[in-house]
């Protein structure tokens, strides 16, 4: 797999060093306060075990399961939610985690969605965020890594449901992207 990247950019060791520092951050933020982290799967499975372990208060963890991008590179802008009920989150302090945010349309409605719930706050935590114009903006409170506008898979990112178990993160080669889906 490390033969379909054209470069690594943050290995192991840099991404953790990273979430060191957005955990330490978080739990000065919610100090004597209980959050409800709400995980944006699967792309955030392993940025969310890994920072979680790093934050020391009472959490409760929810899992939202959503698509925007039907196994191709680009967004389709539309975002479809996988489950019928929503977290019970009223009143509560809610952090959303994400694994990236490219053109917005994910954690717009994300984020649109669970303020009809009625939660007392909302923050956004992303590990990477792309440099460049969204179709949407989308306010963000925490984030791990800015990047160009490139095609980035590992640690939870896929392309085409592959290469999220790879431990560090890295710029897939071009040639790939244009490949016709087998
Ligand atoms: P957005 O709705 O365009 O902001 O994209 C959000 C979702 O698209 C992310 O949660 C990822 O699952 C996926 N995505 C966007 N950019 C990349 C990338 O560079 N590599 C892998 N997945 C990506
Ligand atoms: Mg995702």
């Amino acid at each position: 797999m490390r033969g379909d990247l054209d470069r690594v950019l943050f290995d192991e060791p840099a991404i953790h060093r990273r979430l060191d520092d957005i955990a330490a951050q978080i739990s000065k933020d919610y100090r004597e306060r209980e959050l409800t982290v709400i995980a944006v799967l699967h792309g955030s499975l392993m940025f969310v075990a890994d920072l979680l372990r790093r934050i020391p208060l009472p959490l409760k963890l929810e899992c939202l399961s959503v698509a925007s991008y039907h196994g191709k590179a680009r967004t389709s802008g539309e975002v479809i939610f996988n489950q019928i009920t929503l977290p019970d989150i009223v009143g509560r302090d809610v952090l959303i985690l994400d694994d990236i945010l490219d053109s917005g349309n994910t954690l717009a409605a994300v984020r649109e969605t669970l303020e009809t719930a009625k939660p007392q706050s909302i923050r956004v935590c992303v590990l990477l965020s792309k440099k460049k114009q969204r179709a949407r903006e989308v306010e963000t409170d925490y984030i791990g890594f800015e990047i160009e506008d490139e095609f980035v898979v590992g640690y939870g990112l896929d392309f085409r449901e592959r290469y999220r178990n790879l431990p560090y993160i890295g710029v897939l080669r071009r040639e790939l992207l244009d490949q016709p889906d087998k």
